[in-house]
């Protein structure tokens, strides 16, 4: 007989129903004309009109894609001057981040990630049927000495988004590295660089020398930011043959489609593509950190394609009161309570007609001039 306790109907396994699922960022807002969307850090330029081409090339629908991803694999291979057979594509690198969770943790097992981290960490370790053990941040900002503190002998995956998302804070390299030396060698620590392509800062490194230099370190990426195709859901990992293996084992035979297949591979080689869009980035970055500054809001210093902005603890000025007002003229911020930030509001760099018109919204729902700073 099985002690398995009775009941009158299938019941998921432990931790399942603790998920909260993941509420993507709004993309309508009633009644407006235009909607800018600025809560899911997509990309305002769009993809390479090369990926779009391929895209729309990739139309054999009836035949099953290359379950390997190989010409992709290959591509980025030639790109970043990385094996092919140590990378793995993924349905966008949150399906990554599942396989992993589900490859290295189980029952009786812990998995760590910051305070603020990306909230599908915690959804694939429930998932998995491990804990989640959290590690506070201090300025919004991964400590490293917290995670350190927080490492058992159950502990079997460190997650750390560099930059992270929701905050956009990042650690430079020798942080990255004292966390690694600290872990013990059985923890995998999966270093999620989603941001990596907009980072301008000479500490910073993506993952790539630790993973290729270690044994314990996988890299995760993305096509959904600086590639513009986050409607493809297309990412990769970059890890130790004996992490890829474990993921390729258990992953979809097919998970990658043939047209994000086609479209990252083109997306990849397009490097004016993505030129364009750090550049883009840098200069609208800087000039909406610094107009919503002058404007008495509380700015997070990201170093991605998107700020996290605190309002103040006043009637009809708070976070929400700011998302209605700005839903009202069709600009749509990303709440944060979820993150347990509910004064902030996260948005993303977007087109110079949105970052100007949200700045002239914020400042008229503050009842301020604009600064009026030239771009
Ligand atoms: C830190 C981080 N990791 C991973 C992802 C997931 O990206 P993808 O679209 O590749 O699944 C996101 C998306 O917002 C993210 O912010």
């Amino acid at each position: 007989m099985s002690t398995t306790p009775v009941s009158d109907r299938p019941v998921p396994r432990p931790g399942v129903l603790a998920i909260e699922a993941y509420v993507p960022g709004k993309a309508q807002a009633g009644g407006v004309a235009k909607v800018y969307k600025l809560s899911a850090n997509e990309n305002p330029l769009g993809a390479s009109p090369r990926a779009r081409e391929a895209f729309h090339a990739a139309d054999a629908l009836e035949f099953y894609p290359d379950g390997s991803s190989t010409r992709l694999r290959e591509a980025i291979g030639a790109a970043y001057g990385l094996d092919p057979a140590r990378l793995v594509c993924g349905t966008g690198s949150d399906e990554l981040i599942t396989l992993i969770a589900a490859a290295y943790a189980g029952p009786g097992d812990e998995v760590i990630y910051s305070q603020y981290g990306f909230l599908v960490y915690r959804i694939a370790t429930l998932a998995a049927g491990a804990t989640p053990v959290i590690a506070a941040e201090r300025d919004l900002t991964t400590d490293v000495d917290a995670i350190l503190a927080a490492v058992t002998a159950k502990t079997r995956i460190v997650f750390l988004a560099n930059p992270n998302n929701p905050t956009g804070t990042y650690l430079p390299f020798d942080e990255v590295r004292r966390l690694q030396r600290g872990l013990p060698p059985q923890v995998l620590l999966v270093l999620d660089a989603a941001y990596a392509e907009y980072v301008r800062r000479n500490d910073y490194e993506s993952g790539i020398e630790l993973v290729a230099t270690t044994r314990n370190v996988a890299m995760l990426r993305t096509f959904s930011k600086i590639h513009g195709l986050a409607a493809l859901r297309v990412g990769w990992l970059y890890g130790p043959a004996e992490v890829v293996d474990a993921v390729n084992r258990i992953r979809g035979a097919f998970n990658v489609n043939a047209a994000a297949i086609a479209a990252g591979t083109a997306a990849i080689n397009d490097t004016a593509h993505v030129e364009a869009a750090v550049a883009h980035n840098d200069r609208w970055l800087a000039w909406v950190a610094a107009e919503l500054t002058a404007l008495g809001l509380v700015v997070t210093p990201s170093v991605a394609n998107f700020v996290l902005v605190h309002f103040p603890d006043a009637d009809g000025r708070r976070a929400p009161d700011a998302d209605a007002f700005l839903s009202a003229r069709g600009l749509i911020l990303r709440r944060m309570d979820a993150y347990g930030l509910p004064g902030a509001l996260r948005l993303t760099i977007g087109t110079e007609e949105a970052n100007r018109l949200l700045v002239a919204v914020l400042a008229e729902f503050l009842g301020k001039k604009e600064a009026g700073h030239g771009a």
